[in-house]
């Protein structure tokens, strides 16, 4: 079940990020806030994600050591972008993983700092890799988060909330928003894996792009779904798309509109499964992992 997969695969990300984080020699308040945020549950998805496409694509345990390092990267990077949207000028969320967020633990100077921390230690995991493909690889994320990537996305968001309903670009924004601040950085994880393999070629890296993109938007479709009719504890965050006016697909669509579009992008995206070079078993899994997507309250 794919249930007791996301269990086990999540917490060996656990012990790889306990195990890199305790090996520091050091340790101040900065790495105590990262500890905080980073171990108040999570998914865990996109680790999870580089290492399914590594595990698919691979034909030998030559990079086993790699993908623990781009899977630890990874997830400080996620970790970072979620701590700084809680910030007061950002999203202004109090609770995050079902936990008070970083800036409400801590206080704002800290948050940024350990966001900032993440992201630079993030780095210099990936620069632990011994692969081939190493510098394409970071190429690839730094590209896919920067200022035309994820920080686009989030710079987006925050630019548009209180948009007027009239505005014509409205529709094409969001999906800007929702391809910018959460497919690039699930992309970049999907792609990344699947490069550490060292096995892939340029037709499936584009099969898999349009496949992480289509991914993502189903994801954040569903979470905005979820930030108003989901459970709150499940979630372990309150919600405040509609307090803050944010452009979503239930504020532009409707609920029953947005469930629609995730199944859409879900129809997309097992189109695009079916045309890939992987066995049976492989196409599969990636399709319950579109089921479990589209299905999921947390
Ligand atoms: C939340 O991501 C931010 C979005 C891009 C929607 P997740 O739902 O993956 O958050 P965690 O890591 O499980 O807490
Ligand atoms: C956050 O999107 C996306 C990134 C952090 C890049 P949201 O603002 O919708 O995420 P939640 O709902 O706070 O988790
Ligand atoms: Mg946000
Ligand atoms: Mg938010
Ligand atoms: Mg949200």
């Amino acid at each position: 079940m794919l249930k007791d997969f996301f269990k086990e695969k999540s917490s060996l990300v656990n012990v790889w990020i306990k195990d890199f984080l305790e090996k520091e020699p050091s340790k101040n308040i900065i790495h105590e806030a990262i500890t905080y945020s980073i171990f108040n549950g999570g998914k865990r998805l996109r680790p999870i994600l580089a290492k399914t496409f590594y595990d698919i694509y691979k034909k030998n345990n030559l990079f086993d050591d790699d993908i623990k390092f781009l899977a630890i990267g990874l997830e400080f990077i996620h970790t970072y972008s979620l701590i700084h949207d809680d910030l007061p000028s950002m999203d202004n969320d109090d609770y995050r993983r079902g936990n008070l967020t970083c800036h409400k633990k801590y206080n704002e100077a800290i948050a940024i700092l350990a966001g900032d921390a993440l992201l630079t230690e993030a780095f210099i995991c990936f620069s632990k890799m011994k692969s081939i493909n190493t510098l394409k690889i970071i190429n690839l994320i730094s590209s896919r988060i920067g200022f035309l990537g994820m920080i686009k996305g989030q710079a987006l968001d925050i630019l548009n909330e209180k948009f007027s309903p009239n505005n014509k670009k409205n529709k094409f924004l969001l999906k800007t928003i929702h391809a910018r601040k959460t497919s690039d950085l699930l992309l970049a994880s999907i792609v990344s894996g699947a490069m550490l393999s060292n096995n892939i070629d340029e037709k499936n890296i584009i099969l898999i792009k349009k496949y992480a993109i289509n991914l993502g938007h189903m994801f954040q479709i569903t979470d905005d779904i979820l930030d108003i009719i989901g459970d709150k504890k499940l979630l372990g965050k309150k919600g405040s798309d509609l307090e803050n006016q944010k452009l979503t697909y239930p504020s532009i669509y409707g609920l029953e509109k947005s469930k629609i579009f995730v199944s859409k992008y879900k129809k997309n995206s097992q189109n695009l499964v079916n045309k890939m070079d992987i066995n049976l078993e492989c196409k599969n899994f990636l399709y319950k992992l579109l089921d479990y997507i589209e299905n999921r309250t947390y």
